[in-house]
């Protein structure tokens, strides 16, 4: 896949000195969900303001679609839908006005079907003559990505489109998103629920104090986040794995003085209990244990007790 949106080492500092972004590389390619996940203070909003052009960098680059965005920024900003972290809506204005004149914001033509497409995606349908006081929270969010929607953008950025609504919209959001994504729109989020970047994402990076510390495929941080290593230090070194504990997820190390024992948190079992009387019985004298923690798991643990402070 060809990346849609490439950052080239990206800095912000901001007016009085911080620094928000501390030199973010990272390839979208086109047509993925990717999830950036990271607690309050993280840099996401700096980072996703800094793509659409809203904030400026103070060093690197940004292309979207081949468009620097600094330079070629309506270029580049013509390709992007933005909705963002803070709701900002005309409470007045009639639903299918307000994302009409959206699309028209970005210098497209008048396009009655393009925005009824968009409004029935969506389920505002039914609500396109309703004004926005008049809407749920929940409707509200719609109305905003439905905006973002109204130059049928080939890039998505949704600023943590579920902080603070309830478990069910969070649901519709992601069918929204799961959605769109069957259409080929490229769709970047944000959010500090590893749930969520869980259930929709291809790929999720982790940020934390302006720094992009890993972007991986969905299904492989999960598997590692999951996943623990016990070592097994033995008593006498061996040459092989016996027989009896083919079973087992054990590797050899440390020249045979070791077993590294991997399983996952997440079972009903670690497993362990069972190993090691399997282990004495198939005639090894254990010395010490050492449990091991993925260091991605470590980030992780860092993480959440970071958002919940
Ligand atoms: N306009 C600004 N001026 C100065 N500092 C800012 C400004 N906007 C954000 N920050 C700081 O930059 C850091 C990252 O903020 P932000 O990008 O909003 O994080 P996130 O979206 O991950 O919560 C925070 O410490 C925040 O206080
Ligand atoms: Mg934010």
């Amino acid at each position: 896949m060809t990346a849609i949106v490439d950052i080239r080492d990206l800095r912000k500092v901001y007016d009085g000195g911080f620094e928000a972004l501390k030199g973010v590389t990272l390839s979208i390619r086109e047509g993925e969900i990717l999830a950036l996940l990271g607690p309050n203070g993280a840099g996401k909003t700096t980072l996703i303001s800094t793509i659409c052009g809203i904030t400026n960098p103070s060093s690197g680059e940004v292309t979207v679609g081949g468009f620097d965005v600094v330079e070629h920024y309506r270029g580049a900003r013509s390709l992007i839908g933005l909705v963002p972290q803070e709701m900002s809506l005309e409470p007045f204005t009639k639903v299918r006005d307000a994302v009409s004149y959206s699309r028209g914001l970005f210098g497209k033509p008048r396009d009655d079907a393009a925005i009824d497409k968009i409004l029935k995606q969506l389920s505002l349908w039914d609500k396109r003559n309703a004004r926005v006081v008049e809407l749920s929270g929940g409707m509200k969010r719609r109305v905003l990505i439905a905006k973002a929607l109204s130059h049928e953008p080939k890039v998505l950025f949704l600023d943590e489109p579920t902080a603070g609504v309830d478990v069910e919209l969070r649901k519709d959001m992601w069918d929204v998103v799961a959605d769109l994504k069957a259409q080929g729109v490229t769709i970047i989020l944000t959010t500090h629920y590893i749930e969520e970047a869980e259930a929709i994402a291809d790929r999720v990076g982790v940020i934390n104090g302006g720094q992009l510390l890993l972007v991986e495929e969905k299904d492989e941080l999960m598997r590692r986040l999951g996943q623990k290593t016990l070592q097994i230090e033995l008593q006498e070194p061996t040459q092989a794995i016996p027989d009896a504990l083919a079973g087992y997820d054990l590797e050899l190390v440390s020249g045979g003085q070791a077993l590294r024992y991997t399983y996952d948190t997440r079972g009903e079992s670690t497993g362990i209990t069972r190993l090691l009387g399997d282990l004495s019985a198939a005639g090894l004298q254990m010395r010490d244990l050492l449990t091991e923690q993925s260091s991605l798991e470590d980030i992780f643990v860092g993480l959440v007790k970071e958002g919940a402070a």
